[in-house]
């Protein structure tokens, strides 16, 4: 059995009113269980997400050896128990990209790891050549057989100088993690900068760890041993990439809208386009935003381009599309960072946007333009996001299947969406969207 979501629209009156709250981090969560395993007692973590990929997550460390209790709603407790195996299980490293990141602490800890290519939403190839190279320069063998790598360090990582060719996110937390435990110095230049990274580097620092310069294109790491937590816990973030998301569904639909348990500073680019693009009144203080619109909202059209951190975040690249499609001239979007990241372009002008693509990086919005519900398939999970934010402005109804794709990124998004007024709810189909 498979999920969707069942959408009313509410066509172009805003309309929503409330609250609702961010959940932790995704893209932070995710990374703090990895590095779990630099730990010699038990890490704790807090506001994690309640979201696939946390479940997924959890299985693969089950799976290689690791203990994983959750005593309370809000406590997750992580320990190395007992034996770690080095292999880790292809089904599951293949359901999500964040499976990569555990290769750092496992190989730097354990002198092995071996996975099939990870996996991730097909927004693009998804490389890890920054990860082989890396683990080279720090003294390890990388064999690889039939799309299998086989990473071994038996004497274990020394430090190394790094370049990273493209700012990679998980390339840069990945290498920041293995440096923890590898003999000497290891400096990352060209390192990406977005918030997650300063504020897992943070807490590895309490716990032991010599990491200096996070935030910045240059990170210094002096190698060590274990870490250890103390009985100190990991506070998940707020995820920045739900905040913009509701706030553009705010622009788009709500008469007064406040996102609450967010922390604007980190996604200043969006508020700061989406306050000069549109009418909307939005005020932010530390850890709220709140919209409000009189009328429909009037969009003026601009033209984006995705950029690594704090440039604007390709993770809302499909969400500001949907606006855009409702702005009044043409805006051209230019993905710069993945190449397959526009697969929801077809899905919105077939719900009505007028949208002509250039190439696998770039297309044209012409707005404003009407949309029509639809039945639709999310293609990955920012874009799926992105089909709800089409259906909640469109006039009749959609359905939008692979619901899957959105509960990987977004926790019980129609629970939080029917709380301010989206007539939203699950339905049970017999199999995946087409
Ligand atoms: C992380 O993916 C996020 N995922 C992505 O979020 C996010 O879109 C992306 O960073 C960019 O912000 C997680 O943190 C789990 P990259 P990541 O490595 O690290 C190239 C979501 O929806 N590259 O920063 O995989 C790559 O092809 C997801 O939450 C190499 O060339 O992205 C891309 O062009 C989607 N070789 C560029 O770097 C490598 O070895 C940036 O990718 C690695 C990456």
């Amino acid at each position: 059995m498979a999920s969707a979501f069942l959408i009313k629209g509410l066509g172009d009156r805003p309309k929503l009113k409330g609250t609702i709250r961010v959940a932790g981090a995704k893209n932070a969560a995710l990374q703090a269980m990895a590095f779990s395993i630099l730990f010699k007692d038990t890490l704790r973590l807090s506001n994690v997400p309640e979201i696939e990929d946390i479940s997924r997550m959890t299985e693969l460390l089950e799976a290689l050896g690791l203990s994983v209790r959750r005593p309370r709603k809000d406590s997750w407790e992580l320990n190395v128990s007992k034996k770690i195996s080095a292999a880790m299980p292809e089904e599951l490293t293949k359901k999500f990209r964040a499976s990569v990141v555990l290769t750092g602490p496992l190989l730097s800890r354990f002198g092995r790891v071996s996975l099939p290519h990870p996996g991730g939403c097909l927004i693009g190839a998804r490389p890890i050549d920054l990860f082989l190279e890396a683990y080279k320069k720090m003294g390890a063998k990388v064999t690889e057989k039939s799309g299998c790598y086989d990473i071994a360090a038996p004497k274990g990582l020394h430090g190394a100088e790094i370049f990273m060719r493209n700012q990679s996110v998980t390339g840069t937390q990945t290498v920041m993690m293995a440096a923890i435990l590898a003999k000497g110095q290891t400096v990352i230049k060209n390192a990406a900068m977005e918030p997650e990274i300063p504020h897992l580097a943070a807490f590895l620092n309490k716990c032991g760890a010599k990491i200096s310069g996070a935030g910045t294109p240059t990170i210094t790491i002096k190698g060590g041993g274990l870490l250890s937590a103390k009985g100190r816990a990991y506070k998940t973030p707020p995820d920045r990439i739900e905040t913009g998301s509701f706030l553009i569904l705010g622009v788009l639909a709500a008469k007064d809208l406040t996102i609450t348990n967010c922390q604007p500073k980190d996604l200043e680019v969006i508020v700061e386009t989406l306050r000069l693009i549109s009418s909307s009144k939005i005020i932010t203080s530390k850890n709220t935003i709140t919209v409000k619109n009189k009328n429909k909202a009037i969009i003026n059209p601009l033209s984006i381009k995705t950029h690594e951190y704090p440039g604007f975040p390709t993770d809302l690249q499909a969400p500001m599309a949907v606006l855009l499609s409702q702005a009044r001239g043409e805006s051209l979007v230019f993905e710069t960072i993945f190449e397959g990241r526009l697969g929801y372009a077809e899905e919105l002008a077939r719900m009505g946007a007028k949208i002509t693509l250039w190439d696998s990086h770039r297309l044209m919005i012409f707005g404003p333009r009407t949309l029509s519900g639809k039945i639709l398939t999310s293609p990955d999970i920012r874009a799926g996001l992105a089909l709800v934010l089409a259906a909640v402005i469109a006039k009749g109804e959609s359905v939008i299947h692979n619901a899957y794709y959105i509960d990987r990124g977004y926790e019980a998004i129609e629970k939080r969406f029917l709380s301010i007024g989206v007539p939203i709810k699950r339905i049970e189909t017999a199999e995946e969207g087409s």
